[in-house]
């Protein structure tokens, strides 16, 4: 199955190198919220058992982390600032790399996207503007519209950048985890900076687009000089309508975001944008970018959204992607390359066990061994 990438086209079995990180196959596991962190928001045995399960990824990329005590919007999010969250990362780095795989930790901080209810001493949550995402989100108490948060001072940013640098160094030297992947996607505090519909600021780090994205920079900066560029990705979504997102000009400041890019030889970009019919895809009117970022961006790009085993072949075969992410065949199927490989049948996910609960829907979907005991 597998071949040489110089001399053959690529499939989803051909391995890949992204950084400093050496992928057998291409098949990249999606970042997944979950929403079963332990006491603390820390990793629980559960969690290791369950990213154990899915070791066959080429590269699994964990659910959003908590870079610091202001970074969660939701309930039972695990972190990764604290020694017992970090302890909790080991033993979760520990059983994924005991059953052969690799593993990045996704560090997000969820900006607007938060309440009072997960904010210290019940404040409000910050983003770069005083805008309200519309919309409610899920408290644990039920539905609650998003609050206006309060928009950030300048002086306060620089903390926030730290903050990420230092989750990376705990997630490396500390936890053993292999790498992150920079949440800059999705509606949450980076990309509220990049995007024009939520970021109104007047100082350095609103206006242009160079300006909106100086806070994501600073954080790339910071943390690939903390633990070394190739164990540093970022995911984005350029398009993306999710958490009440929009942009002006989505095709020409993404392009101009990706060539900024690639001055920090990252271990890899991955893009958001779905295919049609995937809930991640544009909405109509809306331009699609991925082929525009991979014409400016020199480096590896995994794409995410909607894709099967047939179409990920298809988009690698062209050159549109180094890999491809799967979010909820990886969620429904621990052992998808072997599915893939075999072309069996793929368990269907339960959306109603998605967030939060125990094994139920978390450790117990079936491997294909498992079925035919
Ligand atoms: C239950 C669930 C949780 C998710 N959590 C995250 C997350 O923590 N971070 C993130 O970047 N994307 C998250 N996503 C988005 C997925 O990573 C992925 O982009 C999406 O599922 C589309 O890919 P797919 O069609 O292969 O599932 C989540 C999606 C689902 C269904």
């Amino acid at each position: 199955m597998s071949q040489s990438p110089q001399t053959q086209t690529p499939d989803l079995f051909t391995p890949l190198q992204l950084g400093a990180i050496q992928l057998p196959n291409r098949i990249i596991m999606a970042p997944l919220t979950r929403s079963r962190a332990g006491e603390g928001n820390a990793p629980t045995p559960l969690n290791a058992e369950y990213y154990a399960q899915r070791a066959s990824a080429g590269l699994i990329i964990t659910e959003a982390t908590q870079v610091c005590d202001t970074a969660q919007g939701y309930p039972n999010t695990p972190g990764i600032h604290t020694d017992a969250q970090t302890v909790g990362w080991r033993a979760v780095a520990e059983a994924v790399h005991a059953a052969g795989g690799r593993i990045v930790t996704q560090l997000w901080h969820t900006g607007r996207i938060s309440h009072p209810l997960f904010q210290p001493n019940g404040a409000l949550p910050m983003a770069p503007s005083a805008i309200a995402a519309q919309g409610q989100l899920y408290t644990g108490q039920g539905m609650e519209p998003f609050p206006t948060p309060r928009a950030l001072e300048t002086a306060e940013i620089p903390a926030l950048v730290r903050h990420f640098a230092d989750a990376a160094k705990r997630a490396v030297f500390d936890a053993g985890l292999d790498g992150v992947e920079i949440h800059g996607a999705n509606g949450y505090l980076i990309d509220q900076f990049l995007r024009d519909g939520a970021n109104h600021r007047t100082d350095q780090y609103g206006g242009n687009v160079e300006n909106r994205a100086r806070f994501l920079l600073e954080i790339l900066e910071a943390t690939t000089h903390a633990i070394g560029a190739d164990r540093v990705g970022l995911r984005l979504s350029p398009t993306g309508g999710f958490n009440d997102m929009s942009d002006s000009d989505p095709l020409g400041h993404f392009t101009t975001i990706a060539k900024t890019l690639n001055s920090f030889n990252l271990a890899y970009l991955h893009v958001i944008e779905g295919l049609p019919g995937n809930a991640m895809a544009p909405a109509p009117g809306l331009p699609h970018v991925a082929a525009a970022l991979r014409a400016v961006y020199k480096g590896a790009i995994i794409l995410n959204g909607g894709y099967s085993h047939a179409t990920a072949d298809a988009a690698l075969a062209k050159g549109e992607a180094d890999a491809i992410s799967f979010g909820e065949q990886f969620l429904a199927n621990p052992d998808l390359p072997t599915r893939f490989a075999r072309k069996a049948a793929l368990n269907e996910p339960d959306r109603a066990s998605y967030y939060g609960g125990g094994a139920k829907g978390y450790t117990d979907y079936p491997a294909l061994e498992s079925v035919a005991a």
